[in-house]
């Protein structure tokens, strides 16, 4: 029996009956927050603002427990093993930029290998680039096949290269393309590497067992999952998280300090320096509390009716090259307009209230190796409607008439 309600899952959303005009097609940038997300995080404020682990007074043993609930809650939403393994952080960037520089000179000697793929997020790049490449590691990139999949023969062969970490999106956020994960983490393994996963957009895709996955680390930005933004949660295997140097110190992270020399604390207050987003946390336990009232497959079926419905509408309109496949696809349209810019297709859809990207979605190299300037990337949520796909493939239509008269 069906139980998911698309109208009423709309309505959790005050953003939309604020705003019916809109029709929000920009969730791979950011997701909207439901009542439940936006009411914790003021409640945290009105009731029991207060700093944690540290005061005496009770506020602040009440704003502690709420914290580290949060991050039981989080622990048991993937089925972490311990809840230890849950380090909060302001998102998929800082996690990574945490593991890149927090592997080198531990895990990653000068010499060594990482791979990537060719349509990772400048978040699974750069962080690289910074804290290992600068110091003698060097990166390996699997190509794509001429479809934009990654190319598993070539994946195969780059790990006979015996990469030490194997680092990679979920789910491509120019494409929306689903990567065979488990494969993936199973052959990296196989090769003897760590295994990275940048789930910023494939958590909200589909549920998470992070026991059954068996990646070494898993990370995902709040924002792109309901919840509020400044929050995130690098997901780690115990061993690993405490062979990680913190990328930043101060206080919480420590459990000595002398003016030579400073000791670190356990897990996972050693990866936590200073204050965190204790409001965010609160508000990224919410929204996946929340989620979890739902059926996560239903949801999947759903969104994947309004791709076929968009993707079957793109047919009928002219002089579009699509770049995405409908295949293994978590709800992301990436196309262009044939010669013409996506930002002028972007602005186009924005004066008819349709949200979408247009530039290179922070995959500068994948658009230089595909030769083009960007594309303009549609990306629903289960909130979006069969209404809403009308509307964006009239003014898609729309837009293509104005620019091509
Ligand atoms: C695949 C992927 N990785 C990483 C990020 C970075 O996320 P954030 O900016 O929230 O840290 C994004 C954001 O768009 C993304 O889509």
């Amino acid at each position: 029996m069906h139980t998911f309600d698309p109208v009423n899952f709309r309505g959790q959303f005050e953003f939309f009956l604020q705003n019916p005009g809109w029709v929000y097609l920009d969730n791979a940038a950011t997701m909207h927050k439901p009542r439940a997300v936006v009411s914790a995080v003021n409640d945290f404020y009105q009731r029991s603002n207060s700093n944690v682990h540290r005061g005496a007074h009770n506020l602040s043993q009440h704003a502690t427990r709420l914290f580290e609930q949060a991050r039981d809650d989080i622990a048991a939403f993937i089925n972490a093993k311990e809840r230890q393994q849950i380090i909060f952080c302001s998102g998929a960037t800082a996690a990574l930029n945490q593991i890149a520089y927090g592997l080198m000179h531990t895990v990653l000697q000068p010499g060594d290998r990482v791979l990537i793929t060719a349509l990772e997020h400048h978040a699974n790049i750069v962080p690289w680039h910074l804290h290992c490449v600068r110091f003698g590691v060097q990166l390996d990139v699997v190509p794509l096949t001429n479809d934009y999949q990654v190319d598993q023969t070539a994946f195969a062969q780059l790990l006979e290269k015996k990469p030490k970490v194997v680092s990679f999106s979920h789910v491509s956020n120019v494409l929306g393309h689903v990567q065979p994960v488990a494969e993936m983490v199973q052959l990296a393994k196989n090769a003897g590497a760590i295994t990275v996963i940048d789930g910023a957009q494939g958590i909200v895709h589909e549920k998470l067992d992070v026991q059954a996955l068996d990646a070494d680390f898993y990370v995902w930005s709040s924002h792109k999952l309901y919840g509020p933004t400044g929050t995130g949660v690098l997901y780690g295997k115990t061993a690993l998280l405490e062979q990680l140097t913190p990328i930043y110190g101060g206080g919480e992270m420590i459990s000595e300090v002398q003016f030579s020399h400073s000791l670190f604390n356990i897990l996972p207050f050693r990866l936590e320096a200073g204050t965190p987003d204790i409001a965010g946390v609160i508000g990224m336990a919410a929204a996946v509390n929340w989620l979890q009232k739902f059926n996560i497959d239903e949801i999947k079926e759903y969104k994947a009716m309004l791709l076929k419905q968009f993707f079957s509408g793109l047919s009928q309109i002219p002089g579009l090259d699509i770049l995405s496949s409908p295949v293994h696809n978590a709800g992301i349209v990436t196309l262009n307009v044939q010669g013409e810019h996506p930002a002028d297709v972007a602005e186009l859809l924005s004066q008819q209230a349709v949200a979408v990207r247009g530039g290179q979605h922070c995959a500068m190299p994948l658009f230089n190796q595909l030769k083009l300037a960007g594309a303009v990337r549609f990306s629903f949520a289960p909130y979006n409607t069969e209404a809403d796909v009308a509307t964006s493939l009239h003014a898609l239509t729309q837009a293509v008439e104005i620019l091509t008269a």
